[in-house]
């Protein structure tokens, strides 16, 4: 079996067509003529069959680790690019480039025609928005789209948000009684979810209505929901509230998307109606005030959030800021209209000496077209985020910020160290930071920037929901220190999916799988107990088999693939890596790593 995970392996196999490909530089000559001549004449002649050996299969769905770098691909998607400006520079009807396009995601296996045309339908516009108004050049597309996958940040990418002077002061802290939150993260609601439906559909969602029946037994989509690329009935958003509500908590976050996987067909009206439903079924079930961040799912086309430098009608985005606006200040129980409308970010206090700060972070999410070409902060958020940690520094508050996409990866390098500049400068003001967005139970260390092997803070993901893909559907209770807000541990549930499915009448059977406190022997959840984790891992690699199969929260399949030494190098790396490219702590913890 590949060291990597399930969730990994169609990557994997983009990446083995890649390192095959580089070592026949031939078939890599073969695809670049053989795409100029496509996208000079219209005829794809021996393209067709020079593409057999470069596929990119599902290049581009999102949730995956990337974790090759590959130069060819970076001149693959530049040539693309620069084809394409050209020939709508050239007048080329927006017909003919979306068919040229088509062409090529099926060709290389990113995805099949359907999803292709829709995807392609859904976002063609912007694009050519882009083109038609700004000189964008390919560097600059590639360096963002491919970000994740070693392409260079060409052009600047290079602003900065102006910090206070001085440090983050320690605090005293007293210890106090504690309270508890409830993190619920990533439900992916699917109305169209089809109890044993057909589970292998080659879509980036399987068991809904229009794919059909599983040709076998083993084919079919479960009852509760599917470890192979399914999302969430609305009876399983039920019976979790049911569950979750034997347990006791003061608040709860609910760290983003909303939203489906049928990606390739998405809506206003469709993405209004699931994400009321939602909302209303969160003020309906909890006694406690929720407080929501969007997740990349949310807008229509999903990831996409319009630059304030182009017309909302147009490319709308302002529909959900509306939505949300009204719905969450219900939600929180407070008024947070204005900067929610601004830019779906907020600020509450829930009770003196705690602030609560819910940020946009999907506007650095790489697949966010309009940072092709906006070379600032988007929507003023991390100048806002700033002031609003100096204010709470001021005021001796303590504040829990959430965010859907951890920094690290698929967010813009520039957007991940402007905000680790700004955990550093308040790390002792910040006690906790909640994301989620990678379905999977991990967390991230962020270091300090001169003082190098300090820990300034800890993100936590909630994991998720939906088993997308997988994992079993889980959700995290953290216990909260009532005077300084700091986090002293946290429980993870959750219930094993192949079980429920074999018996569908039945609730799930539930159960803890670990407290963080436990599991890995230290005091609290603060950045230095967390960091002493990762020193344990070097040397106690079975704290790395339980970090993977917490990871996937004993899900069969995910726990199945197995995580061997290049698995485990991979995630202690991940642990530590907060800003896409910098791999200077990864390259520390290997070091200590032994064999
Ligand atoms: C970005 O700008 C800063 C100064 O604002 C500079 O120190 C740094 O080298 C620049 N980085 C890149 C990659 O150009
Ligand atoms: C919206 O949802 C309805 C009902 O599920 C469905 O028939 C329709 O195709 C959806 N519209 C789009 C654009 O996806
Ligand atoms: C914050 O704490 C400091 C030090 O304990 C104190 O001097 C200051 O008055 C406090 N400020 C507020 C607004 O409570
Ligand atoms: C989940 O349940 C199935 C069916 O009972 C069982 O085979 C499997 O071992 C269980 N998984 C775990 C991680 O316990
Ligand atoms: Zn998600
Ligand atoms: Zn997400």
């Amino acid at each position: 079996m590949s060291p990597l995970s399930i969730l990994s392996v169609t990557i994997f196999c983009a990446s083995l067509a890649l390192i095959s490909s580089l070592n026949f530089p031939d078939e890599f000559a073969k695809v670049t003529k053989g795409v100029e001549t496509f996208f000079n004449t219209g005829v794809p002649d021996f393209l067709p069959n020079a593409l057999k050996n470069f596929q990119l299969t599902h290049v581009f769905r999102a949730g995956m680790e990337k974790i090759f770098s590959n130069p060819q691909l970076c001149v693959l998607c530049k040539l693309v690019a620069d084809l394409i400006i050209a020939k709508r520079r050239l007048g080329v009807p927006r017909e003919v480039l979306a068919k040229e396009a088509e062409f090529l995601c099926v060709g290389l296996g990113i995805e099949n025609g359907r999803v292709c045309r829709g995807a392609i339908g859904l976002n063609l516009d912007i694009f050519l928005h882009i083109i038609d108004h700004y000189p964008v050049r390919s560097g600059r597309i590639c360096g963002l789209l491919l970000q994740s996958y070693g392409c260079p940040n060409e052009g600047v990418f290079n602003w900065s948000v102006e910090l206070p002077g001085g440090e983050s002061v320690e605090r005293v802290s007293h210890k106090g009684g504690s309270f508890r939150i409830l993190q619920l993260s990533d439900v992916h609601y699917d109305p169209n979810y089809t109890p044993y439906g057909n589970a292998d559909c080659g879509k980036p969602v399987c068991c809904q209505g229009d794919q059909g029946e599983g040709s076998s037994v083993e084919k079919r989509c479960g009852f509760w929901t599917d470890y192979r690329d399914a999302d969430v009935p609305w009876h399983l958003i039920e019976e979790t509230a049911r569950q979750v509500k034997t347990q006791d908590f003061d608040y709860v976050y609910y760290t983003g998307d909303i939203i489906s996987h049928r990606i390739w067909e998405t809506s206003v009206s469709n993405n209004t109606k699931a994400i009321a439903k939602f909302f209303s079924f969160l003020k309906n079930t909890f006694k406690v005030p929720v407080y929501p961040i969007f997740g990349n799912h949310e807008p229509h086309p999903l990831n996409v959030w319009t630059s304030e430098r182009v017309d909302d009608g147009l490319f709308p985005t302002r529909w959900l800021f509306k939505q949300a606006a009204e719905a969450w200040s219900e939600l929180v129980g407070q008024d947070i209209k204005e900067t929610v409308l601004k830019g779906g970010y907020y600020t509450v206090s829930p009770k003196p000496g705690f602030r609560i700060v819910a940020i946009n972070s999907n506007l650095c999410y790489t697949f966010n077209w309009w940072l092709i070409v906006d070379d600032f902060d988007p929507y003023g958020q991390l100048k806002w985020l700033a002031e609003t940690l100096k204010k709470a520094e001021d005021d001796n508050e303590s504040v829990h910020i959430l965010t859907h996409v951890p920094t690290g990866a698929e967010c813009l390098n520039v957007w991940s160290r402007e905000y680790s500049r700004i955990v550093e400068r308040f790390s002792n003001t910040i006690t906790g930071q909640f994301c989620g967005h990678t379905h999977l139970d991990e967390f991230q260390i962020y270091y300090h920037s001169s003082k190098s092997t300090k820990p300034i803070g800890v993100v936590f993901n909630g994991a998720s929901l939906t088993p997308f893909s997988s994992s079993n559907p889980s959700y995290k209770i953290y216990e909260v220190d009532s005077t300084s807000f700091s986090l002293r541990d946290y429980e993870e549930w959750t219930f094993n999916l192949t079980q429920a499915n074999l018996q569908p009448g039945q609730p799930p059977e539930w159960y803890k799988l670990y407290s963080f406190v436990e599991a890995y022997g230290v005091d609290n959840l603060e950045p230095e107990e967390v960091d002493k984790v990762v020193y344990k891992m070097t040397k106690d690699h079975s704290l790395l088999d339980k970090y993977f199969q917490f990871k996937y929260r004993n899900g069969d399949p995910g726990v199945g693939a197995g995580c061997d030494d290049a698995c485990k190098r991979e995630n202690l790396c991940q642990v530590a890596t907060t800003v896409y490219t910098d791999d200077k702590h990864c390259n520390r913890f290997l070091k200590m790593y032994h064999q």
